[in-house]
């Protein structure tokens, strides 16, 4: 490690230090998600299960709660649910990332763990450079920078970044989101026998590409994963115009599921999906674990103009990752469930046996509180709208006859109501997970997710029910995670 390296981590440390007890006296600090210890969090990166130990890291600004230089961050954990808070994993101190070790992703190969990332260079007279880049690791905790392994390719501008890479028939393969000199959003595939150097396949898929008409100026944070026999491309376009209840938010982030041609690098694919009906929500990245399992973790939080009014910046900190998410593939639907470890924090059940909501709110004994774990299962929602209201601040509601799903919540900047609606033809399961200032909702085991931050009265712990529906409910407090390790 490089002198500059090391003031530029003990930097970081002397800000967690700093706001150790501001940040964690927020009534808003979340008690089972991964959080900043201080400062910005955004995307989700390298997420990998190596030599046992599963590994999260995570876009970060130490310094502020904007977004900057960015760091990688780290947690591990040998059980998905309680972390351990590792050592800043890159610090942005060459000249090649100058301006931040933007996202990318892990693979392990021979023992090793490789980190690819974007070194993201901005210059003073206000171009961009930009490197994908690699750094190794043999304990999963210290990594050694190997410098850029792919400059930009003739066709796009410095829009070109959040390399994830995989491994498919002895070869690897690397994609890229990109945008294009006229300024459309692609993903871009390479591909390389020895990590190192790499060559481009192709064009994958883009706005304008593959039969996709005008779809975006920019790709953030593709991400190919293989289930059932097919291949479902994840990506965070940037661009989309809002049609019907569809893109709302400022950016999306969706799949296309299809059929890759390794030879050409494209790929034929249908339909663009949402991966979540919410307001927060952006950058998903997955890997498989040794069980086999996809996970994806999510930013629970998207840049837009009202990712400064968080009131947790006033603490310091701001934005968190979702709950680990196992991912399947049912038919051409991906389906998102928290993972079964999650079970483990559950304590505290109450259960309610054929409720029968007629008409006018009601709330039901036991049934209140957060951190918690909701669960109405044989749900059967009668005519008109079925409503549930959590902490007077978000309400949750299933119309029959539209056969529509929606959120609403109060907007943190205007402090009006605003709402988030999808389609869904018929409503049979809910699984709510509320946090101190998070949702997450699982629809009908997964078909439909809602994420959303919201900031109710900390000391409002309400549940209440309403319209026509009968089901059965239980209610799980939820423990707090445990959070080991120093920094340094
Ligand atoms: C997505 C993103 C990525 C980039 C990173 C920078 O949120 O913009 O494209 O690598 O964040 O923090």
């Amino acid at each position: 490690m490089t002198a500059k390296e090391v003031q530029l981590m003990q930097q970081a440390y002397n800000e967690v230090v700093k706001y150790k007890d501001k940040v964690s006296s927020d009534p808003y600090r979340l008690d089972y998600h991964l959080m900043p210890p201080v400062g910005l969090l955004n995307d989700p990166n390298g997420l990998i299960q190596y030599k046992g130990v599963y590994h999260v890291f995570y876009q970060w600004n130490p310094f502020a709660t904007t977004h900057g230089a960015k760091y990688w961050g780290h947690y591990s954990s040998t059980d998905m649910v309680h972390w351990r808070l590792e050592p800043i994993a890159l610090a942005p101190r060459e000249w090649y990332e100058r301006n931040g070790c933007y996202s990318g992703s892990a693979v392990e190969e021979n023992g090793l763990l490789y980190l690819f990332y974007t070194g993201n260079v901005k210059n003073e007279d206000g171009t961009r450079e930009t490197y994908q880049c690699l750094a190794v690791s043999s304990d999963g905790i210290h990594f050694e920078k190997k410098g850029p392994v792919l400059r930009l390719p003739k066709g796009y501008n410095a829009h070109f970044r959040d390399p994830k890479v995989w491994r498919s028939n002895d070869r690897w393969y690397m994609v890229v989101g990109a945008q294009t000199h006229d300024e459309k959003g692609e993903a871009v595939l390479f591909t390389s026998t020895d990590l190192y150097n790499w060559e481009k396949v192709g064009r994958m898929a883009g706005s304008g590409l593959n039969g996709l008409g005008n779809f975006g100026y920019m790709w953030e944070c593709p991400d190919l994963i293989h289930l059932n026999g097919k291949e479902v491309l994840l990506v965070s376009p940037q661009g989309l115009k809002p049609r019907g209840h569809l893109y709302h938010n400022l950016f999306q982030s969706g799949y296309f599921v299809g059929q890759l041609d390794y030879r050409n690098g494209k790929f034929r694919h249908g339909d663009f999906v949402e991966l979540d009906r919410g307001f927060d929500f952006y950058a998903p990245q997955t890997f498989t674990d040794e069980k086999g399992r996809t996970v994806l973790y999510g930013w629970m939080g998207i840049t837009d103009e009202d990712e400064q009014s968080q009131p947790t910046i006033s603490n310091n900190w701001v934005h968190a990752l979702t709950l680990p998410r196992k991912v399947e593939l049912i038919g051409e639907k991906v389906y998102q469930r928290p993972l079964v470890e999650l079970e483990k924090l559950r304590k505290n059940q109450v259960r309610h046996q054929n409720v029968k909501v007629e008409g006018k709110q009601v709330e039901l004994a036991g049934v209140n509180g957060t951190p918690l774990e909701l669960l109405l299962n044989s749900v059967r929602v009668g005519k008109g709208k079925f409503e549930v209201t959590l902490r007077n601040e978000a309400v949750l509601s299933y119309d029959a006859d539209k056969q529509e799903m929606s959120l609403q919540r109060t907007n943190v900047k205007t402090k009006q109501p605003e709402i988030r609606t999808c389609k869904l033809s018929s409503l049979s399961n809910l699984q709510i997970f509320m946090d101190r200032s998070s949702i997450e909702v699982f629809i009908n085991n997964g078909e439909e997710v809602y994420t959303a931050r919201y900031f109710p009265a900390p000391d409002d712990l309400s549940i209440s029910f309403k319209g026509n529906a009968i089901f059965d409910l239980t209610k799980w407090d939820l423990e707090k995670i445990k959070i080991a390790g120093g920094l340094s």
